[in-house]
């Protein structure tokens, strides 16, 4: 089979659709193709405010949910966006596929093919997983997360939702404090809110910085005072316990003390501030539960608008936009 090749967007402001087969990563998009993706999403959001919730804009496509490491909100939401948009949409369950048998990826997803799905979402425990498929299968291929690399339909909803609340991205202070070194949420963040002209500043203990965190056109502390101050919007990331092999510090209680977000650490930044996290969260490790359910929480509505973002992007991705027929 021959490498299908992800086509870019024109590199003219204003662009109506989005020209190209994959979603792969947030650092692939240009500024103009993650507005156009924002704007569409904002039209994709009323749709799920009217009585009947259909549109009929991906009708007879195939959509197939691949997930190989567990989630709640991703699978859930691009599966309620997919039948939103009237696409047949099957899940597989890895656990009791051929995959426990040994079948590889790259055999998984031909044999997917086979059988003329038009768009595949696919989690994967490994950077780079997306990348493969995409080299290999005609189907679209969208990331919805692939080890520590990328997890880009969540920077989508989560610039969607600041958005949503402050109306712009553009010269807000946005402090992610967490597990900066194993998360695919913190990466995918980090470009798109800088190619959005957001001023970002990361912040967890220095045995979680990735190596090269500075490259990217972020400010880095180790210093929550530091990195809350003024802040328009707080990004609290997970510990990730299960991607951890050594002590990184020396308990979670510590950590806690040392990072945790409670509200008297929230004193320091702007009094709108915006407390977010892409779930799931450990309560009383990264976020205090009283900041998690609190009035500056905006954390279930990240989970809302992810419906809206992954509408978006299937419907994007499946040549709608301005140029193209309306979704309804
Ligand atoms: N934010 C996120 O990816 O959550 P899930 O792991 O539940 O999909």
């Amino acid at each position: 089979m021959s490498a299908p090749v992800s086509t870019p967007v024109d590199e003219q402001p204003g662009v109506t659709s989005l020209r190209r087969k994959d979603l792969l990563g947030i650092s692939d998009l240009s500024p103009e193709e993650i507005s156009l993706i924002l704007d569409t999403a904002v039209a994709m959001k009323e749709i799920g405010s009217r009585p009947i919730k259909k549109v009929p804009a991906l009708r007879g496509k195939t959509v197939v949910n691949l997930f190989y490491e567990p989630s709640t909100r991703t699978r859930t939401s691009f599966e309620i966006a997919e039948k939103r948009l009237s696409a047949d949409t099957l899940n597989i369950a890895v656990a009791s596929s051929s995959v426990v048998k040994g079948e590889t990826l790259a055999d998984t997803a031909l044999n997917i093919e086979a059988m003329q799905p038009d768009m595949i979402v696919m989690r994967h425990s490994s950077s780079g997983a997306c990348h493969l498929l995409s080299r290999i299968c005609r189907s679209a291929i969208i990331n919805a997360g692939d080890g520590m690399h990328e997890h880009p339909t969540q920077a989508l909803l989560d610039a969607f939702t600041i958005k949503e609340r402050k109306g712009r991205l553009e010269g807000l202070k946005v402090a992610i404090v967490g597990d900066l070194l194993h998360s695919r949420v913190l990466r995918s963040n980090i470009h798109l809110l800088t190619k959005m002209g957001a001023d970002v500043w990361v912040c967890g203990p220095p045995t979680l910085f990735p190596a090269d965190v500075a490259r990217f056109g972020v400010k880095a502390t180790s210093s929550v005072d530091q990195a809350v101050a003024d802040a328009d919007v707080v990004m609290l990331l997970r510990i990730q316990l299960e991607r951890m092999e050594g002590a990184f510090f020396p308990s979670l209680r510590e950590y806690f003390n040392v990072f945790g977000m409670t509200t008297a650490r929230l004193r320091r930044a702007k009094p709108d501030v915006m407390i977010m996290h892409p779930g799931p969260m450990n309560r009383g490790v990264e976020i205090a539960s009283d900041v998690a359910d609190g009035p500056y929480s905006v954390i279930l509505d990240q989970v809302a608008n992810g419906v809206a973002v992954r509408m978006a992007v299937l419907y994007l991705l499946a040549g709608g936009g301005a140029d193209h027929e309306a979704a309804a």
